[in-house]
């Protein structure tokens, strides 16, 4: 952005559910901009594995349980309602975005919850979606048993994405890419880290973990890592359907095209916590079993990223104050639901609201669902902050090896100490500049990672992922690296 500007609504994000909301506004007839910290569909929409399904893993029976028979049914139309969305979306278009129409499982291994399968199996099917039980599938290996719907879909999300947001640009809508957004100003105005404004009638936050939670959403929120690890596989071994189980650790399996007369695996799984150190341990176990369980030789590419689970279940979608709208907590099942959420987000905002607004609304209560999550949370996040005060990891600076970084102690504050290649120390707060807490490193991705609410830093302090807005404040020269929360990251409390 070269100059301040104004439109009717400003979208934050550029992932699945910023781009649908800014999409659907745009053919609305909006005047739409849409900032993006990086790159359009290049944050965890980018790094997905693109199942596109209404039949998500374990989640019907629980809520027909909590919110009842009619609440699940609006859920199922709703998650339904996008997938054919993106097919008739991608069709009018003619996006080629790889869109496949596969069977989609939700399956269990011997020995597991076949019973609770089954349960899950009648409250799908109560919910109106036409699944069934089967204990056959096309994997190479058994199962007890698994849900399979018809008819769902496997696509490349980025590929759908740029598409969109060609259309969009058609339609008159903006997109700034490598445009921070850093601050809030009142509830029509947001400040981008290139010094400029956009002022806007709405504003919608669709950044992952929201910015400028006021406290409402942030313990309801929680963040988790997974990796995914991709092999050629050849055209008579693919299982030629979608399965995913979430027993003990996730496995998702799809594949999709690929070169020279192949296909490509995409293997799901091994859930962990942002911040955790053994990233290659997990990698190491998702290869092994892809190749205990598939016909494979090389992999040939591994990534992770991470999603944010809610304290109900159900992710968070709708409007959280007079101006501002908010999209986020879609738990590994954000294809359909990031789609969905750009239909409810511009519908709101043009008067056509969805018959499913209530069941997503972000500020809903839901006391006793929410209760025990929430509570952890938060306890979570007052130890880390303590953690990080008093107790910091008994680690030197002589321990760090190259291209490693840990949490040591400087005069009585956790410092997160980096050594790069050639042996240099990088010296910076260890202190979150979200709300506080102290990161950890990631030693295989290379980046200081936020346990609290996901945000992700490079060796030097910068950005990767928010919430936060502000890198990591330097120590080594004395000078601060950022801006205003430079200030609250001095303070010993938290700015929450
Ligand atoms: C490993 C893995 C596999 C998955 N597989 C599936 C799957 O098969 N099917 C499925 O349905 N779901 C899947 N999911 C979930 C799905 O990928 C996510 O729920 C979804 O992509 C989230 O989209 P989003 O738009 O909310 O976030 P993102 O795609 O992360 O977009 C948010 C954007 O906001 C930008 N941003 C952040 N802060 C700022 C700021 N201050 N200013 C400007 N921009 C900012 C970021 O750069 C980013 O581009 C998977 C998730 C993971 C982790
Ligand atoms: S991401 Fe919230 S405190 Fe770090």
């Amino acid at each position: 952005m070269t100059e301040d500007i104004e439109a009717d609504v400003v979208v934050v994000g550029g992932g699945i559910a910023g781009i649908s909301t800014a999409w659907e506004l745009a053919r609305a007839g909006r005047s739409v901009v849409l900032l993006e910290a990086d790159r359009i569909a290049a944050g965890v929409t980018g790094h997905t594995t693109g199942r596109l399904s209404s039949a998500h893993p374990w989640i019907y029976a629980p809520l027909r349980d909590s919110l009842g028979p009619e609440a699940t049914r609006s859920y199922a139309r709703s998650q339904q309602e996008a997938v054919e969305h993106v097919c008739r979306v991608a069709g009018e278009l003619g996006i080629d975005c790889d869109l496949e129409r596969r069977p989609s499982h939700v399956y269990v291994e011997p020995g597991e919850r076949v019973d609770d399968l089954r349960t899950e199996v009648e409250a799908v099917q109560e919910a109106g979606l036409d699944v069934s039980f089967v204990t056959e599938t096309s994997l190479p290996y058994d199962i007890a048993g698994a849900m399979r719907v018809e008819d769902q879909v496997q696509f490349h999300p980025r590929r759908y994405l740029l598409g969109l947001a060609e259309d969009l640009v058609r339609r008159g809508g903006r997109i700034y890419e490598r445009t921070r957004v850093v601050s809030q100003e009142g509830p029509h105005r947001l400040c981008t880290d290139g010094g400029r404004a956009v002022t806007a009638g709405d504003i919608v936050i669709a950044t992952l973990f929201p910015l400028f939670d006021q406290g409402l959403l942030t313990f309801r929120l929680t963040p988790l890592r997974e990796l995914v690890v991709a092999a050629p596989i050849a055209e008579e071994d693919d299982p030629g359907a979608m399965f995913i189980t979430r027993e003990e650790n996730t496995r998702s399996v799809r594949t999709a095209p690929y070169k020279d007369g192949q296909r490509l695996l995409l293997i799901t799984g091994e859930s962990f916590p942002p911040g955790y150190n053994d990233v290659a341990d997990h990698q190491r176990r998702l290869v092994e079993w892809t190749r205990e369980h598939f016909k494979i030789s090389e992999v040939d590419y591994w990534w992770t990223a991470q999603d944010l689970d809610t304290a109900d279940k159900v992710p968070y979608v709708g409007q959280m104050d007079e101006h501002l709208y908010v999209a986020t907590g879609y738990a590994r099942s954000g294809m359909s639901h990031g789609v969905m959420s750009g239909r409810l987000l511009a519908g709101l905002l043009t008067g056509e609201r969805a018959e499913w607004t209530d069941l997503y609304a972000p500020r809903r209560v839901h006391v006793a669902r929410e209760a025990i999550p929430v509570l952890k949370t938060a306890a979570s996040y007052g130890r880390r902050v303590v953690t990080g005060r008093v107790r910091p990891r008994p680690t030197s600076v002589e321990d760090i090896g190259p291209g490693s970084g840990a949490v040591v102690q400087r005069h009585g504050r956790p410092c997160a100490v980096h050594r790069d290649d050639d042996g240099e120390l990088q010296v910076l707060s260890a202190k979150c500049t979200h709300l506080g807490c102290v990161v950890a490193f990631n030693d295989t991705e290379k980046a200081w990672e936020c346990p609290c609410h996901g945000s992700r830093f490079a060796p030097d302090g910068s950005v990767l992922q928010g919430p936060a807005t502000m890198p990591l404040r330097r120590l080594d020269s004395g000078e601060p690296s950022g801006g205003p929360s430079d200030e609250s990251n001095e303070q010993d409390e938290p700015g929450a």
